[in-house]
């Protein structure tokens, strides 16, 4: 297992409300320490756009392979870790033919056949709001959504979902610290549960394909290699880790927007639907900040200004450099009508690129426009206290409960 770097320890926020949204620290990079070394952690830091761009896709001089990183992943059994032909965080060449073998499962055409059955999983959770109330937004569409989407897309029985959601909350819970070695017993407790669960669906599959992931997985080949029944489990976990928190956060953070940053943007949505996968974007851009990768130099060079050593890790942070103003007009301003807006950096560049983009963008559009035709307006309410209503994730801090008053 990789040691874990902690960036609480490179950035400890006063606040979590600051660290749920830290343009202040991002300026103060910005001006005075863009390339930044923590000697603490022993790790460079980048948040210019050019900077972070270059350590994502050089691949010669930044690799993805390394003993450290600031991002644990699922647990440390066999069954809570990706077999070698699905570890997709190797450089090329040898990644091109594994991310070949996972894209099996994210084809333009599965996409599309997907697109429905989301529609209705949406519909279903915001018929279950009622008009004219305030509804905790966060617990009712945003966090159980893209588990509901991804039990699915997988063609796991509905009556298994919410024991499904039980094994994803303990695998993808973050390391508190003082509490690490507790909490990945649990982890590999419930790796092996969701092992004995789904190995048995991947079998039956085998015999009786259908239209969902695990069979584009089981009927996956690249150069003769295919994965077995085994590897499809675990690569399975993989995408649950990917996919889950990730659009939980982009979806909840859409409606924080909503009623936080532009008050007349709910009804200019209601207006133009068209206008929504804009909007969808300039929220990945201003409001999702918990993107950041690492790397590890892989030669001595100074591509970013100071002299960087084999073997450094940088982390690049790539929500801020979302807010770069030389690569946005007014970068924190948010503008779902700017001409660049598909420019930000939230899903990666590159060869590792998030394959599941196209999936969390149809996620966030459809519930956002499920929610839209049922509802005419929504406001905050007043008593709501940000930072009691966060709490820390893996990556930052994630909004827990969103309560707002909806109106037919
Ligand atoms: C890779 C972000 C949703 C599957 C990545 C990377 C980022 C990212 C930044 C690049 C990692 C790197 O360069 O080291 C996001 C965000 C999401 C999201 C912000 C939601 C808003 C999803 C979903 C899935 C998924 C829904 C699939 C179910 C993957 C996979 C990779 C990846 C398989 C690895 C690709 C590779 O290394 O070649 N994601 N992701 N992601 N993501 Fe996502």
């Amino acid at each position: 297992a990789k040691e874990v770097i902690s960036l609480q320890e490179v950035k400890n926020f006063e606040t979590r409300a600051e660290e749920f949204f830290p343009i202040h620290w991002y300026k103060e990079m910005f001006s005075s320490h863009p390339v930044y070394f923590h000697e603490g952690t022993n790790t460079w830091h980048v948040f210019k756009y050019e900077d972070v761009k270059q350590v994502l896709t050089n691949h010669d001089i930044f690799s993805v392979e390394g003993d450290r990183s600031a991002i644990p992943v699922g647990a440390n059994n066999k069954e809570g870790t990706l077999p070698d032909n699905a570890n997709i965080m190797v450089d090329p060449p040898v990644h091109k033919k594994r991310r070949s073998l996972l894209s099996a499962a994210f084809t333009p055409r599965s996409l599309k056949n997907w697109e429905p059955r989301i529609q209705r999983i949406a519909k279903e959770l915001v018929d279950d709001i009622q008009v004219n109330s305030t509804v905790d937004i966060v617990q009712a569409l945003a966090a159980p959504l893209p588990g509901m989407v991804i039990a699915e897309l997988f063609g796991v029985p509905i009556k298994d979902r919410t024991q499904f959601k039980h094994w994803v909350d303990i695998l993808f819970q973050p390391y508190e610290k003082g509490k690490e070695d507790e909490i990945e017993v649990r982890k590999q407790e419930a790796a092996k549960e969701y092992f004995q669960y789904l190995f048995p669906i991947v079998v039956e599959k085998r015999k009786n394909l259908s239209e969902d992931v695990i069979s584009d997985l089981i009927k996956a080949e690249v150069d003769g290699e295919k994965f077995t029944d085994d590897e499809i489990v675990r690569v399975s976990m993989f995408l649950l880790g990917a996919g889950i928190e990730t659009t939980s956060h982009a979806l909840a953070n859409t409606f924080y927007s909503l009623l936080y940053d532009d008050e007349s943007l709910y009804e200019e949505l209601r207006k133009d639907i068209e206008l929504v996968p804009d909007a969808v974007e300039e929220m990945l851009r201003y409001r999702f900040q918990i993107s950041k990768r690492d790397r590890t130099v892989k030669q001595d060079n100074d591509l970013l200004g100071p002299e960087l050593k084999k073997g450094d890790v940088v982390v690049a942070w790539m929500s801020a450099a979302n807010m770069d103003e030389e690569m946005f007009d007014h970068p924190f301003t948010l503008n779902i009508h700017r001409s660049n807006n598909k420019k930000h950096l939230t899903f990666g560049k590159g060869q590792h690129f998030c394959l599941g983009a196209p999936l969390a963008r149809l996620e966030i559009r459809v519930a956002l426009e499920a929610f839209l035709q049922k509802f005419s307006r929504i406001e905050p309410i007043e008593s709501f206290d940000l930072e009691n209503n966060l709490t820390a994730s893996a990556p930052g801090q994630s909004l827990m409960h969103l309560p707002m008053k909806v109106y037919q």
